[in-house]
């Protein structure tokens, strides 16, 4: 069977920086360590006032076709994965489309385009559609781009506030990849869930607490799924776990948990209950509430032990590099921590060739999906080319004043021409720009050279 995967990856991240620590955390009288410790961010992307879902996904996707010498007629396929969508008809992918065409000589009419939305999963469905799709041999020899773009905001004071973000990451998918091959085995985790919502508003309606205890739930459902077509899960046969990332600390739980459920019964679970004792089983206590506390001591204690440290920092940590800057990118987000894994490990030039990635995506609403990856020779000169760090660096700082400003100019419900009379914070070059609203009420778009 061919191999079909990720062929290529762009990020694109908004161009403002709002600091946790320095600037947030001061202004809403919290201990900087909420932020940097607990949920593991030094600071969110937001985008600059010319910035929305559809430059930063088209801003990601041009540069994509750019370095990888793409003309449209060799894509197929444009599809957008979004939970900031501001049009309930229109797709963004024929926005981002025109704003390609803006550039290139010819067009994508004979691409099929589409949006997916299932909250953040919907980036990981999007990659599906296009594996399907070549699968069935209905790709004409064309490639697929997917493009998972968000601009994370919260309402002001919602305590998500701490966890927002905006960005886009765009890949291609394609036969013979150069970064990843796909598994055809998935394991999926799926539940009516009301943890997080946007009933017709922009700003979500988000129950944070249960958002958490839902995302651990279904990704333990998926796990258990995935093993059921791959056979017993063993923390050795992947070299890292790209998990979704609304925050680090989300990540920080989800792993232990994730941890303690693969290794029981494992020769791993007999070596640590030398030093930790065996995991406790329900049987051995008289209520739920006594087994509950005898697990969170025992996931502590797995927490502390060497060989789970050893396994955290090789698996885990390398994936929240990127993360740790930018905040949610909601859709975006579990590939963010792909590529940020991929990344340091060709920073500390580790061959992973052949080597196995198990991606564990989550969606509010609810859904988790589990499934492997081989990383594919050569990927390394493929993430050689991402720029994200510079990006990163380039960000311009907000005060909170600015912060402030920049979130009522992204508020929907604000008038709309605060949107069009905004002061710029950076200038925009070699880049698209909303450009305000046509008759029907479209947002447009111009490049600025
Ligand atoms: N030093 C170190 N850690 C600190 C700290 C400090 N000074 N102050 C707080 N913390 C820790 C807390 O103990 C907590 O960690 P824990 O969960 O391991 O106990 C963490 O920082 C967050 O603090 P908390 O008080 O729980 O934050 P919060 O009530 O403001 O809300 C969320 C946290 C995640 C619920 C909130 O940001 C949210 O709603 N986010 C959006 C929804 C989301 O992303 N859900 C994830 C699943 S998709």
């Amino acid at each position: 069977m061919t191999a079909v995967g990720i062929d290529a990856i762009e990020i694109w991240t908004g161009k403002l920086k709002l600091d946790l620590a320095e600037t947030f955390a001061p202004a809403q009288g919290d201990d900087p360590g909420k932020y940097t410790k607990g949920l593991g961010l030094h600071a969110s992307s937001f985008p600059d006032v010319y910035e929305d879902i559809v430059t930063m996904g088209a801003n990601a996707a041009y540069r994509l076709m750019d370095r990888k010498g793409l003309e449209p007629d060799d894509i197929g396929r444009i599809d957008v994965a979004t939970e900031s969508s501001f049009d309930n008809s229109k797709p963004v992918s024929t926005y981002i489309a025109g704003c390609l065409e803006q550039v290139f000589d010819d067009d994508f009419h004979h691409a099929n385009k589409g949006e997916r939305k299932f909250a953040c999963i919907s980036g990981t469905q999007s990659v599906d559609d296009a594996y399907n799709w070549i699968r069935a041999g209905r790709n004409r020899g064309r490639a697929a781009i997917v493009i998972a773009t968000d601009t994370a905001l919260y309402a002001r004071d919602d305590p998500g506030e701490a966890t927002q973000g905006a960005g886009a990451v765009a890949m291609l998918i394609d036969e013979e990849p150069a970064i990843v091959e796909l598994s055809t085995e998935q394991g999926y985790g799926s539940a009516d869930e009301t943890d997080f919502l946007k009933p017709n508003q922009q700003f979500p309606s988000v129950d944070g607490k249960r958002s958490v205890k839902v995302y651990l739930a279904r990704m333990r459902e998926a796990l258990d799924d995935f093993a059921t077509v791959s056979g017993s899960i063993h923390p050795d046969d992947y070299h890292m776990i790209p998990f979704h990332t609304p925050f680090p600390g989300m990540v920080r739980k989800a792993a232990a948990l994730g941890y303690r459920h693969i290794v029981r019964g494992t020769d791993v679970e007999d070596v640590l209950a030398e030093e930790i004792g065996h995991q406790p089983v329900r049987e051995a206590f008289d209520s739920e509430d006594a087994f509950n506390d005898a697990i969170r001591e025992y996931t502590d204690a797995l927490t502390e032990t060497e060989r789970y440290r050893d396994w955290y920092n090789q698996a885990i940590e390398p994936t929240l590099e990127i993360s740790r800057h930018v905040g949610n990118w909601y859709t975006g987000s579990v590939h963010l921590a792909r590529a940020s894994g991929l990344k340091v490990a060709m920073e500390q030039d580790i061959d992973l060739a052949g080597e196995k990635l198990l991606v564990a995506s989550y969606g509010s609403g609810a859904q988790a999906e589990v499934h492997a990856e081989t990383i594919v020779p050569g990927w390394e000169d493929e993430i050689a080319a991402l720029d994200i760090d510079d990006q990163i660096q380039r960000r311009y700082d907000l005060s909170f004043e600015e912060y402030e400003e920049v979130h009522d100019v992204h508020n929907h419900a604000m008038d709309a021409h605060i949107e069009e009379d905004a002061e710029e914070l950076t200038p925009p070059e070699a880049e698209f720009v909303f450009d305000g609203w046509g008759r029907m009420g479209e947002r447009k778009y111009r490049y600025v050279e």
